[in-house]
C-alpha cells in the first residue's frame, strides 16, 4: 500500500510538468492545476492518505509529498510566467499604434451598471428612511467573523472562501471582508438604537464562475428598535424590490436558512419569470451580536439582510453572465448609458 502510494507520488511531478507544458492558456493551466492541487487533486489526495499511515511512517511520507508539492508549484509558476510572457509579446506585436491618426469618437462616458444599481438602491432605501453607512474593505477577523457570532472553530467560516491578507495565516488577523455584515457591528458599536441603515459596498471571496465573482457588491440592511419584527423585514424587502424592479406583482419568498448572526434566519427568493431566484440572506439580529456591541437584547430587536448587488443588476437588465460586468468591454458597457 505504502509502496503503491510512493510510486504514484513519484509519477506526479513528471506528469504535472508534462501537463503544464501542454497548456497554451492560463485557463487551461488553471484546469491542469486543479488536477494536482485542487480540492480532490492528486496531491491533495496524497495528503489525505497520510491519515491512514502509522505515526512512524507519517513524517517521512509527509515530507516526500511536500517536496513533490513544491516541485509542482514551481513548475506551475514557471509555466504561468511563460504563458503570460508569450501573451504579452503577442499583444505588443499586434498593437502598433499610429499616433498620427485623428481621435476616434468613443461616444459619451456613462456610469457602470453596478454603479447605477447602487445609486438606485440607495435612493429607494433613503426614501423609506434608511441612512447609508460604510465600513472598511480590509477587516479584522473580529469584525468579519467573531463579533458576528462566528468564533474561530465555527464551521460557518468554511462557508466563506476568505482572502486572508496577513503573512501569518495561523492568526488570520485580517481579511478582505467576505460580506457587508461587519458594517452592522461597527455601526452598532458607535450608536444607540433606533438604528436604520443600509451599507452598500464591495466584498471579496475566493469564488469565480458565471454567477460568482471574486469581487462583488452587497447591500446590507439593518433596522434596530424596540418593536421590530420579522413582519417589518418582509415588508421592507418586498417594498424595496417592487420599487427597484417597478413591478407591483413581484413576490418575495422567505426560506428557512442558517446564518450565525441571525436567528431565525432565512434566504430570500424573488418571483421571476414563473420561477424563484435567490437574492440574499436575512434574519433577526442574534442576541450574541447585540452582546458584542453592548445593545440590550431584552429591550431591542432588529432585523438584518444582505442582498447581492450584481444579482439585482443581472435581473434588472437581463444579463446572464456576471463576468460581463468586469470585462470592460465598451460594447457591453455603452448599452447602459
Ligand atoms: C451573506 O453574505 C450574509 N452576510 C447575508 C446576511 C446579512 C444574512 C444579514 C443575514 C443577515 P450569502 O453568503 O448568502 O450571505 O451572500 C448573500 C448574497 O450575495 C447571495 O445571495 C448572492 O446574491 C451574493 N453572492 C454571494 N457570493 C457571490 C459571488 N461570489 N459573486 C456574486 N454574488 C455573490
Amino acid at each position: 500500500m505504502v509502496n503503491m502510494t510512493m510510486q504514484n507520488l513519484e509519477q506526479i511531478l513528471p506528469d504535472a510538468e508534462r501537463d503544464f507544458a501542454a497548456c497554451a492558456t492560463i485557463q487551461d493551466l488553471e484546469q491542469a492545476k486543479a488536477r494536482y492541487l485542487g480540492k480532490s487533486g492528486l496531491l491533495t489526495e496524497q495528503l489525505k492518505g497520510l491519515g491512514k499511515l502509522s505515526a512512524e511512517e507519517r513524517p517521512a511520507a509527509g515530507a516526500s509529498i511536500n517536496v513533490v508539492k513544491q516541485g509542482v508549484e514551481e513548475a506551475l509558476k514557471a509555466r504561468r510566467d511563460a504563458i503570460l510572457d508569450a501573451e504579452q509579446a503577442e499583444q505588443l506585436s499586434n498593437e502598433s499604434i499610429d499616433v498620427t491618426l485623428p481621435a476616434r469618437d468613443q461616444g459619451k462616458g456613462g456610469l457602470h451598471p453596478v454603479t447605477l444599481t447602487m445609486h438606485r438602491l440607495e435612493q429607494i432605501f433613503h426614501s423609506i428612511g434608511f441612512e447609508v453607512a460604510e465600513g472598511p474593505e480590509i477587516e479584522s477577523d473580529y469584525y468579519n467573523f467573531t463579533a458576528l457570532n462566528i468564533p474561530e472553530d465555527h464551521p460557518a467560516r468554511a462557508m466563506h472562501d476568505t482572502f486572508y491578507i496577513d503573512a501569518d495565516h495561523e492568526k488570520q488577523a485580517h481579511v478582505l471582508r467576505t460580506h457587508t455584515s461587519p458594517v452592522q457591528v461597527h455601526y452598532m458599536e458607535n450608536k444607540t438604537p433606533p438604528l436604520k441603515i443600509i451599507a452598500p459596498g464591495r466584498v471579496y471571496r475566493v469564488d469565480s464562475d458565471a454567477t460568482h465573482s471574486p469581487m462583488f457588491h452587497q447591500v446590507e440592511g439593518l433596522w434596530v428598535d424596540e418593536n421590530i419584527s420579522f413582519a417589518n423585514l418582509k415588508g421592507v424587502v418586498q417594498d424595496f424590490l417592487q420599487r427597484f424592479f417597478e413591478r407591483d406583482d413581484l413576490e418575495v419568498r422567505f426560506r428557512p436558512s442558517f446564518f450565525p448572526f441571525t436567528e431565525p434566519s432565512a434566504e430570500m427568493d424573488m418571483s421571476w419569470n414563473g420561477g424563484w431566484l435567490e437574492i440574499g440572506g436575512c434574519g433577526m439580529v442574534h442576541p450574541e451580536v447585540f452582546r458584542h456591541v453592548g445593545i440590550d437584547s431584552e429591550k431591542y430587536r432588529g432585523f438584518a439582510f444582505g442582498l447581492g448587488v450584481e444579482r439585482l443588476t443581472m435581473l434588472r437588465y437581463g444579463v446572464n453572465d456576471l463576468r460581463l460586468f468586469f470585462n470592460n468591454d465598451m460594447r457591453f458597457l455603452q448599452q447602459f448609458g
